[in-house]
């Protein structure tokens, strides 16, 4: 389906060509003077200027051509020469109509479908997720369905930190606290335990101790690097209780993204491109893009048009072991050979733009990435608690996700008690999905490279432009089918013309639908859609105050309405997956 906006622009075009214009001038935006009329085109004053008439002539001309024309009324010239345009009711009816009956809510998919990895949560193995991984799943989570719903074929990889120092800090601190057990013996040669030796809780543990006590003493930290370089050059004991560690870490972070409701296709990390760091170190060596540096192996991906300075991306420390520098550019190495991507998309803290310019400028320079792929870092600001610090415990220490999805949850419970029609069984689930909205609207309704305010009151909030006002929203046409269906209401298959100015405005709003998605997708802003959904919402509850819908006697006007609100009750919900918000069926 043609987006509204693109039907009505191209009619207007062919009108500026016919009268010998170029199309060009034709371009139709909604009108920001809704008050006024509905759409408006602004090209006879540019025209004006291009073929030397008054502006008021080229508009009185193409004006004189939309008014014999059956699908416009109302058009008119106003000021210095802008056309105002409004479009019958009969028209807007059939193309929400239309809407109604297509698949995709009229959203139009890709025609060129490309390969597209996205790279989020970056959760780090043996760590407890917190809320600096939140952001990225909630942003990364979003920009996978919009993908997706646009027709691309989407690869979400988690990519987790499962390579670096954590794990040797972990490893040694195992060996200081048991080193009887076989993995440090290197003359061990018997079947290493299937059990691990610790549980999830206990490693929870174990990692902040190891990293205490490396920060203030520096032969326990050499001995964490020590154990990392080992690992990584394939010491058996130590790769055996890494596995471990990742077992015991990934089966804990799979139940953390789960009650985010956040999904990966993919669940691999940085040590699944450590099989392809012998090969590109030879291939970047024999090809002389790399240099030593003090002992380390760079590659100069400084450019003479750099205002500022870029350092050398590091291949290999002088021992031979990786940093997240080579686990990002192997990773490219394996993905275009896995998956062969037309983009890859990192949703990451934005205070790793150095590193991923570094390593997209590497991978390009060395001909790793060609041309062709696109490489996108999407940093994310920081959320702040309302000292504008980053968000922290009442205690000051790290908050972790769990944590944080428990106090919103109680913070929408109260709220939701007072609705005596939800049974106590179900309340804990509908108090997930609200916090959850409360908690990712919250996010994704600020422009992702913003910082903002995590602020429980107002996200949690059930009126203003929130999770919880939206879901209300949908929630309420949900009450309202209901009590149709239980009325046994036959259902007629049309929506009729509208019946009133604020009903217009709601179908004005809901064809505006595949323009948005499209519009979020290639600005890769899902706050676009947060937006869209607010103004939606709004406007049907404005329709919804001013209408009485199940006691219209009229059938067939109560007929159309039904179908209308199924409409928008089915944009909202669609708007809310989008954004990996889910809609309980009451709250
Ligand atoms: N694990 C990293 C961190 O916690 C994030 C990973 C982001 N993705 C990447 N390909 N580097 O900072």
């Amino acid at each position: 389906m043609k987006m509204l906006i693109k039907e009505i622009s191209n009619i207007v075009e062919d009108q500026f060509e016919q009268s010998g214009y170029d199309r060009k001038y034709g371009t139709v935006s909604i009108s920001n003077r809704p008050d006024l009329c509905q759409f408006q085109c602004n090209g006879a004053l540019p025209a004006a200027k291009q073929y030397k008439k008054a502006p008021m002539q080229i508009a009185n001309e193409i004006l004189e051509k939309l008014k014999k024309m059956e699908m416009f009324q109302d058009v008119s010239v106003a000021g210095p020469g802008f056309i105002n345009i409004n479009i019958t009711d009969h028209f807007l009816a059939a193309y929400v109509n239309k809407m109604y009956n297509s698949e995709k809510l009229g959203c139009i998919e890709a025609s060129d479908p490309k390969t597209i990895v996205i790279d989020y949560g970056g959760a780090n193995v043996a760590k407890p997720l917190h809320v600096g991984h939140l952001r990225s799943a909630i942003i990364g989570e979003s920009l996978k369905r919009i993908s997706k719903f646009m027709g691309h074929n989407v690869i979400g990889d988690v990519h987790l930190g499962d390579w670096g120092l954590q794990i040797g800090m972990v490893i040694s601190e195992l060996r200081r606290r048991n080193p009887e057990l076989p993995y440090f013996d290197e003359t061990f040669q018997g079947e290493y335990p299937k059990e691990a030796p610790f549980t999830i809780d206990e490693l929870e543990e174990i990692y902040p101790a190891a990293s205490k006590l490396a920060k203030s003493d520096s032969a326990a930290m050499e001995e964490s690097k020590k154990a990392t370089t080992e690992l990584q050059k394939g010491r058996k004991g130590y790769v055996e209780l890494w596995k471990h560690i990742l077992n015991v870490s990934v089966n804990d972070l799979k139940k953390g993204y789960g009650n985010l409701n956040v999904d990966f296709d993919l669940w691999k990390g940085e040590s699944d491109s450590q099989q392809y760091v012998d090969v590109m170190v030879d291939y970047l060596k024999d090809n002389n893009y790399t240099s030593e540096s003090e002992g380390l192996l760079v590659v100069d991906v400084s450019k003479e048009t750099d205002t500022h300075t870029i350092p050398p991306f590091i291949v290999l420390k002088s021992d031979g072991s990786s940093l997240y520098s080579t686990t990002d550019l192997a990773t490219i190495w394996e993905r275009v050979r896995e998956y062969n991507p037309d983009q890859i998309i990192y949703v990451v803290d934005k205070r790793q733009d150095l590193h991923f310019e570094q390593v997209f400028r590497c991978a390009k320079k060395t001909k790793i990435a060609s041309e062709d792929l696109k490489l996108e870092f999407i940093g994310f600001g920081t959320m702040n608690g309302k000292d504008g610090k980053p968000f922290k415990t009442r205690e000051g220490g790290v908050m972790r996700l769990q944590d944080l999805i428990q106090i919103i949850k109680d913070a929408v419970k109260d709220r939701l008690k007072e609705n005596k029609s939800i049974e106590n069984k179900e309340i804990n689930e509908i108090a997930r999905k609200v916090g959850l909205s409360a908690l990712k609207y919250g996010d994704l309704s600020n422009q992702a490279t913003k910082d903002y305010v995590f602020d429980i009151e107002r996200f949690s909030s059930f009126e203003g432009n929130t999770g919880p006002y939206i879901l209300y929203t949908a929630v309420r046409i949900k009450s309202i089918l209901r009590r149709i269906a239980d009325e046994g209401f036959q259902y007629a298959d049309k929506i009729n013309t509208p019946y009133s100015d604020i009903e217009r405005s709601l179908f004005l709003k809901l064809s505006k639908f595949n323009e948005v998605v499209e519009l979020s997708f290639t600005d890769k802003a899902p706050n676009k859609i947060c937006d869209y959904v607010y103004d939606l919402a709004s406007t049907f509850n404005r329709f919804y105050h001013d209408n009485k819908i199940i006691a219209e006697e009229n059938i067939n006007k109560k007929a159309s309405w039904i179908n209308l609100i199924s409409l928008t009750m089915k944009v909202l919900e669609t708007s809310l997956d989008l954004l990996g918000i889910e809609t309980p069926e009451r709250m």
